[in-house]
């Protein structure tokens, strides 16, 4: 046992984490309006309450126009955007917190139905995950992705260095690259959804390769220290599955420790992948394997999480939907004060688009309470 908890500070790289409590990326749909995905200054106000988490990783942002899968998401590809994470970044800074940018492509769970001219989704494979996701027309079958040509994987690969940079420009603290839940890069790693032939498919050494590229893509923006990325190992969400979960992850976080990154941010198994048949596998199998800090995620409580730092399976733990409703949750915990209830009708805000003036978004988001 160690003598660590929550509220033990890290050393994250240069950065130094008053606690270890984070705020784990959560897509809120509520980005600005219509098709532009510019963060207003009611995210910033968002952000801002969050601030005295250890480290807030911000929801998951697109890196290219080809990636929507949700109404308002934001975006990380045009100079508006970068410009609205500013006032993001600026309003965490001036509250004395810290950010980082979750960098996210959705790859063939995006949907045509949201994309400018319906422009289909592009993917590993031409294979539909299975199953139905969000459209603006409402629930609808996954759509069957193109397929990415050879020497068309570099572009993608450059979109997601190209957002680092912007999230550079914008201020942050560091990126975490998007690798979980079933988006692009977890399409290249499992083999349900990558059936390729070149040296991006088949062996697991060339399934880990975009993930790999992308990395190394994104480290030569941040350097060192200032890049973590999310893996979700027992994840079916968006129609994942793998013929040998334990091993593919295995070999990607094996060849992650060469990266020196910021963190490795790993989920536990939840409900909704074991009701899905997928297969519990503990994130405590990955410790002996990574060598650098890592995160964990997925239905901690603040009993559990100080229990997995304790025992040295964490060196930092981030928290969803308690941070979502408690804008104030380390001095929560600090006090053992009653928590806030989530209220899962509000987690996603609905389509609104340019017209309207006011899309009411701050109904469930900026508007939980804090403590006296
Ligand atoms: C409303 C909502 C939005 C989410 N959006 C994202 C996201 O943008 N990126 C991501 O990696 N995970 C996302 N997640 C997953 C959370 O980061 C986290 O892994 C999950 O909520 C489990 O942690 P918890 O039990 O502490 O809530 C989302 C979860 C929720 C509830």
């Amino acid at each position: 046992m160690r003598e660590i908890d929550l509220f033990t500070p890290l050393e994250l790289g240069s950065l130094t984490l008053p606690n270890r409590i984070a705020m784990a990326p959560l897509t809120r749909s509520r980005a600005g309006s219509g098709q532009k995905k510019i963060p207003t200054a009611l995210n910033a106000t968002y952000y801002a309450q969050r601030a005295s988490a250890g480290l807030i990783v911000a929801e998951a942002t697109q890196v290219s126009s080809l990636s929507t899968a949700y109404p308002n998401t934001p975006g990380i590809f045009t100079p508006e955007q970068t410009a609205g994470w500013k006032l993001v970044t600026d309003a965490v800074h001036q509250q004395g917190g810290r950010i980082f940018l979750q960098l996210w492509h959705a790859g063939r769970v995006a949907h045509p139905l949201w994309h400018p001219e319906g422009a289909t989704p592009i993917g590993p494979s031409a294979i539909a995950a299975a199953g139905q996701t969000f459209t603006p027309q409402g629930m609808q079958p996954y759509v069957t992705p193109r397929t990415l040509e050879t020497d068309e994987v570099s572009e993608i690969i450059h979109q997601f260095q190209q957002g680092a940079e912007n999230a550079l420009a914008a201020g942050f603290d560091g990126v975490e690259i998007h690798g979980a839940f079933g988006y692009i890069i977890d399409q290249f790693l499992q083999d349900n959804a990558n059936q390729r032939s070149d040296r991006y498919g088949g062996s697991l050494e060339n399934r880990v390769r975009f993930l790999l590229e992308v990395v190394d893509a994104v480290v030569q923006v941040w350097g060192t220290g200032r890049v973590g990325i999310k893996l979700s190992p027992s994840n079916t969400y968006n129609g994942m599955a793998d013929s040998d979960r334990i091993a593919t992850f295995s070999y990607a976080i094996a060849a992650l420790n060469e990266f020196n990154l910021a963190y490795l941010h790993l989920m536990e198994a939840s409900e909704a992948d074991l009701r899905h048949g997928g297969q519990k596998i503990p994130t405590s199998l990955f410790r002996p394997i990574y060598k650098g800090i890592l995160m964990l995620n997925g239905g901690y409580t603040k009993e559990s999480a100080n229990a997995a730092l304790a025992d040295g399976n964490a060196d930092l733990v981030s928290f969803g939907t308690l941070f979502l409703a408690n804008p104030d949750l380390p001095e929560r915990f600090r006090r053992n004060a009653a928590l806030n209830q989530p209220d899962p009708a509000t987690f996603y805000a609905a389509a609104c688009d340019d017209s309207v003036d006011d899309c009411g978004f701050y109904k469930g988001y900026t508007d939980y309470p804090v403590l006296n």
